[in-house]
């Protein structure tokens, strides 16, 4: 039997190798071993670093949409008491890159490009002294000559084709909306989004002679050192960041952001380390939007419910020259069948602050549009919304033939059914009263795409028969360190006692990082890697096949070889190697998602319109559950935000200038504990080589991608309102309301 320990991942590994170790972690529950660290206030944040003679600077904001600044009165900030430097460097103003390989465009000096941008830095001894001189300090802008709009639909909005995608055409849609026995053409409407990670994002930097250390908060180590370096014109090897607990990322962290760069460029100014902290409000306002989406949705079913076309537009926004566009068809390329097809994203240019990746870019919001445009099919044809589903899942991808890796679409809507209680739903509207609420259920597929990307790990299995992980991969609250920690016990034989991991460090091996759902299944293969050529060596030690070497409780073991205690085997020596992982040939060959689904019991206020969500059931499979807490806490994430995204999330821009109005929590309403009911979650156990050597597939995006269809839904079987514009607020439910004081209709 071959071991593929190329780089390169061009076959599927179906060798199952983690299911014929015998010390019994992977998949296993497991607390996440910096948790106790976390509740108990001892682990180390970006800001909480206790640095010598460290100084605290403040940023400063654009209060012009578009333009150039003009002067700064530098003078006047250095009088002030304890003000040691005012820093306005292009290279802080500049737009951070805001999304894997989109290299940040080179900008002139001092432009404007958004109301809120950052202009210039303020450093002084204490952060009171910097807020106060930041707050004060003049700059002088001139307005921009051709200013673009503010607003994605204003009429002089010019819209152009992303080049991060190509749209997807099959076929004759319009003929096929002609022929549709059932068709339904519809616009909704999504609002932008904020990431709203826990932790703002916060840097310290500090130089030692030409070389930099970053204490920050990133989500992807190694291709954050090459933005930084960039920015500053240095060599990427004179740069170290240095993150080992991030507090939620969400894509806002995924790319460097302005405090970054500011802060390392101060201190080389001044010689000494300088911190710079970004108030919540200065989150919302430069890092990072979801975009907004406008999505028209065409679905054309023959009269047995088939669909036989299917189109999904939208028009999505970013600054003039971004890279980034939300792919919101992303997913709809792969769902459902309809030979004829039309699946597009145009980009409107616009000032408002940097669209970038946030939370399943994409899935997010198309998902939640295409399972509502759905569900109107659904009831259009007249038959249960999830055989509607069932009777369109494609044997391989529409238009281009891929075959699907796996899929547990059917079961998991079939199991979510049962767990649910789907039986119990009314085909109709407004025929289920609790007191003065309308009951109605809802259902929606979940679909988000696997990546992997290239990462490393180092694993040591030390002469005292413990082993150290260790990698740059961050952990920003998924269980990196837990999971990690899994493979290497369970390819070792070691219990989770005698396992370290040490993440976080741009020193360590480059890590895949945390994003688009990759980090466990890419640097998860690495370790598993890693410790397959420890097995290998340990064999050769014992003298046995790598095939035949039982690893169980730190003891090794052969045939009828009694085990032996690993330390014995060592003989004093340490076992140390690197694995390497790349996609290969498998990312191309097969279709490769994770898929789930949500069912939604909700209840809307018959006279004010108020949704309260009741209780949520997602069931979800994505491979190989490498920790079924972890996991189930990102699908449970995943759903609180499809409850925000239905009901409460919208960045709300003002339409004079483009400013983010609602730039904090209180005016920002992600969804709190009185807004979350009862959530089950219910994860499938699936096996996918193709995915990865874990046979697992990504899962953290996985909970929110098609959740707020099946709250829409769910709203529209209750009382009979379709709302085509998400969140949805009861200003948009109760004109239509039935007679409250009905008790069916
Ligand atoms: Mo995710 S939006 O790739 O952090």
């Amino acid at each position: 039997m071959h071991l593929p320990l190329s780089e390169m991942y061009n076959e599927p590994d179906d060798r199952n190798v983690l299911d014929r170790m015998r010390q019994g972690v992977i998949g296993q529950p497991l607390d996440r071993p910096e948790g106790a660290l976390k509740v108990s206030g001892q682990a180390t944040y970006a800001a909480e670093w206790r640095i010598d003679g460290c100084v605290e600077g403040v940023l400063v904001l654009a209060e012009i949409a578009q333009g150039q600044v003009t002067a700064i009165d530098r003078d006047a900030a250095l009088a002030r008491d304890g003000v040691l430097a005012v820093i306005a460097d292009p290279a802080m103003t500049r737009r951070s890159a805001q999304g894997m390989a989109a290299k940040a465009p080179q900008q002139d000096a001092a432009k404007v490009e958004y109301f809120g941008q950052p202009v210039a830095l303020v450093v002084a001894r204490t952060f009171e002294q910097a807020r106060d001189a930041a707050v004060a300090l003049r700059v002088d802008y001139a307005d921009a000559a051709e200013p673009v709009p503010f607003d994605p639909h204003a009429p002089d909005v010019k819209v152009e084709a992303p080049s991060s995608s190509k749209p997807v055409e099959g076929g004759d849609l319009d003929q096929a909306m002609r022929d549709a026995a059932f068709s339904v053409d519809v616009e909704y409407d999504t609002p932008g989004h904020a990431s709203a990670a826990m932790e703002p994002h916060a840097t310290i930097a500090q130089w030692q002679g030409d070389s930099l250390i970053l204490h920050g908060s990133y989500q992807m180590l190694a291709y954050n050192v090459k933005e930084i370096a960039d920015c500053l014109g240095i060599s990427p090897d004179k740069v170290r960041i240095i993150a080992p607990y991030v507090g939620g990322g969400f894509g806002s962290k995924l790319g460097i952001t302005h405090e970054a760069v500011a802060a390392a460029l101060a201190a080389r100014e001044l010689g000494r380390p300088v911190r710079v902290v970004m108030s919540r409000q200065q989150v919302f306002q430069t890092v990072m939007r979801r975009s907004e989406t406008r999505q028209r949705v065409r679905l054309a079913a023959d009269a047995g419910g088939r669909l036989i076309g299917l189109g999904h537009e939208a028009l999505v926004s970013n600054l003039p020259g971004e890279k980034f566009a939300e792919p919101v068809t992303q997913a709809t390329e792969f769902l459902y069948g309809g030979e004829n097809r039309l699946l597009k994203v145009e980009v409107a240019r616009i000032s408002r602050l940097t669209a970038g990746s946030v939370r399943a870019p994409g899935e997010a919001v198309g998902m939640q549009v295409l399972e509502a445009a759905m569900d109107e099919l659904a009831e259009k044809i007249g038959i249960d919304p999830i055989e509607l589903r069932k009777r369109n899942l494609p044997a391989t991808v529409p238009v281009q033939g891929t075959p699907y890796s796996s899929r547990m679409l059917t079961q998991a809507l079939e199991q979510g059914a049962q767990a649910f209680g789907w039986s119990a739903r009314q085909d109709r509207p407004c025929q289920t009263r609790d007191g003065d609420w309308w009951v109605g259920m809802g259902v929606a597929s979940a679909a988000r795409v696997n990546m992997m990307v290239p990462a490393q790990a180092r694993v040591t299995l030390r002469a005292d028969g413990s082993a150290l992980v260790e990698t740059d991969q961050t952990d920003i609250g998924t269980g990196s360190y837990a999971i990690l920690g899994q493979i290497a016990g369970e390819m070792l034989g070691l219990p989770m006692a005698r396992v370290d991991v040490k993440l976080g460090d741009s020193a360590l091996p480059p890590g895949a990082g945390s994003g688009g759902s990759f980090g466990a299944i890419s640097t998860g293969s690495a370790v598993l890697y890693a410790c397959e050529e420890i097995r290998k060596r340990l064999a050769k030690i014992l003298g046995c096949a790598a095939e035949e070497l039982v690893l169980k409780d730190g003891t090794a073991s052969h045939g009828d070889a009694a085990p032996r205690p690993l330390r014995d085997v060592l003989g004093g020596e340490d076992l140390t190697t690197t694995g390497k992982i790349k996609p290969g040939k498998t990312a191309k060959a097969f279709s490769q998602a994770s898929y789930g689904a949500f069912f939604a019991e909700v209840g809307v206020h018959a006279f004010t319109g108020e949704v309260r969500v009741r209780r949520m059931t997602g069931v979800f499979g994505f491979g190989r559950v490498l920790n079924a807490k972890t996991a189930r806490s990102q699908c449970l994430g995943g759903m609180v935000w499809g409850i925000g995204s239905a009901l409460t999330e919208e960045l709300a821009f003002d339409t004079r200038d483009g400013h983010l109005v609602n730039h904090d929590l209180a005016e920002y309403h992600v969804p709190v504990h009185a807004d979350v009911p009862a959530i089950e979650v219910i994860l499938l156990e699936e096996r996918d080589a193709a995915a990865s050597p874990l046979q697992a597939k990504g899962v953290g995006e996985l909970g929110i991608c098609g959740a707020a269809g099946a709250i829409a839904n769910a709203v529209y079987n209750a009382c009979g309102v379709r709302v085509r514009s998400f969140p949805l607020t009861l200003d948009k439910i109760v004109p239509s309301l039935p007679d409250p004081f009905a008790q069916t209709l």
